[in-house]
């Protein structure tokens, strides 16, 4: 509750943030020409989301969101990061604008900016329209085309005032928990339609990059990933090649290529597919960043699994960390090693968290506050590691707590919250939770020393 966080090392004009994404909190799917996307299919196909839950309402944040901006000046955050729903700017995927769907985002980015929020857009929170997802999805080519093009449209419509822009959101979760897992949507469980969806997300990023800086010159662009550190369960040479695996699968697999060195070799013998492969690709998936995002949760040790599914490597336990109400070991150290990793591995310039939170299963007491001391260790401890990276080198500019408000956590449904602020889903009432209050403190206490 008291680790310190060393403010001093974090620069004077830090990123002070919370972030969220579209069809966690907006709801009103049907409203203003908006169309459906594979999360509402996938949530509505019986037994896919814990409830039965979906995102038709969620923080019903469509109608609310300036009542969430006045949360958001209330702790006193200097930027906001939130997504785009493709689906409302360009229902069909491709084809024809709906202004409508531009014009909220005008709006949200317009009294952002009067709050004196800078915003930073993500152009692809999971929310594929189902139109594209009928012609193929990710695992198709053209996707990254119509994602291009709809970059361009968004870019277009709010690049004079966005400067923060972030292609994709954890791209790994979109290839392998949603066509390899299944667990996500679209729900398959296809080796070869997981890789060629991994492949295409990353050109379907160097060729957004590529459109956002024609269409907004002064666009600032990146990319989130969520990475984990890996380590053994024993020096066992098997066990030391799974380790190797794990990383390959959820950190090399994304960074190489981005940073022109392909994708490793090591990964594409394990996967045993053919990449589709065009010339140029490689380097549009290169296309220089202005700076990288990095979601952090927890890491992972792992033991050799040949039996098991990619990457043939089984999570094992780690005794004694203590976990959030996800099931996830807390280990703050790991958000300081990969911040360094990216620092001293990748050369990154610019770094972003632009997620780190906890789920707990808050309540509203009789006298209306939410006490949550978990989370605000939480957030100490991982703010401190924050700090520790920033003093060894590491140029960290901001970090977005995940997340603002209580939402939709994907197929755990509603009742996994992860929010500063809690949502009461039957009113709709939002209550700054104790770790909410205590963000705030911490942002007062190092603009102070600015
Ligand atoms: C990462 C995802 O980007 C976000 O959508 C999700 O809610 C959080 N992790 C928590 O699981």
């Amino acid at each position: 509750m008291t680790e310190p966080i060393d403010l001093a090392a974090l620069p004077e004009d830090f990123a002070w943030g919370v972030a969220t994404s579209a069809y966690q909190i907006e709801g009103a799917v049907a409203e203003d020409g908006r169309a459906p996307s594979i999360w509402d299919t996938f949530s509505h196909t019986p037994g896919k989301v814990d409830g039965g839950h979906h995102g038709d309402t969620a923080c019903d944040h469509y109608h609310r969101w300036r009542e969430d901006i006045a949360l958001m000046k209330e702790l006193g955050v200097t930027s906001y990061r939130f997504s785009l729903a493709w689906p409302r700017i360009l229902p069909g995927g491709d084809g024809p604008v709906n202004r409508a769907g531009l014009d909220f985002y005008s709006r949200l980015v317009d009294a952002l900016l009067e709050a004196g929020i800078t915003p930073n857009a993500t152009l692809y929170h999971w929310d594929l329209p189902q139109a594209l997802q009928d012609r193929g999805g990710w695992p198709a080519r053209e996707t990254a085309e119509h994602f291009a093009a709809y970059a361009e449209v968004a870019a277009k419509a709010l690049g004079d005032r966005v400067p923060l822009w972030a292609t994709l959101n954890e791209p790994l979760c979109s290839a392998w928990i949603g066509h390899l897992e299944g667990r996500m949507a679209p729900g398959l469980s296809d080796i070869t339609a997981a890789v060629r969806a991994s492949y295409h997300l990353l050109l379907g990023h160097g060729l957004a990059t590529r459109a956002l800086r024609a269409a907004a010159p002064g666009a600032q662009v990146g990319i989130v990933n969520n990475l984990s550190t890996v380590e053994p369960a024993s020096a066992s040479r098997a066990d030391l090649a799974a380790a190797r695996r794990a990383d390959g699968h959820t950190n090399r697999w994304w960074l190489d290529p981005v940073h022109g060195r392909g994708f490793p070799a090591d990964m594409r013998e394990v996967y045993g597919v053919d990449l589709p492969e065009r010339p140029g690709d490689l380097d549009a998936i290169a296309e220089p960043l202005d700076w990288l995002g990095l979601n952090y949760y927890f890491g992972v040790r792992v033991a050799d699994d040949p039996h098991g599914p990619h990457p043939f490597a089984r999570q094992v336990p780690r005794p004694g960390l203590p976990r959030t109400g996800m099931d996830w070991e807390i280990d703050a150290s790991g958000i300081e090693a990969l911040l360094t990793r990216l620092t001293d591995d990748y050369g990154a310039r610019r770094l972003y968290v632009t997620e780190n939170g906890s789920a707990y299963p808050d309540t509203v007491r009789p006298d209306g506050t939410v006490h949550d001391p978990e989370r605000v260790a939480y957030l100490r401890a991982h703010l401190a590691a924050c700090a520790r990276a920033a003093r060894g080198g590491a140029p960290l500019a901001g970090y977005y707590a995940w997340s603002l408000l209580d939402n939709f956590e994907w197929a755990y449904g509603y009742d996994k919250r992860f929010g500063l602020v809690h949502v009461d889903y039957a009113t709709q009432k939002r209550t700054v939770k104790g770790s909410g209050r205590h963000y705030a403190e911490i942002i007062a206490g190092h603009r102070r020393r600015a």
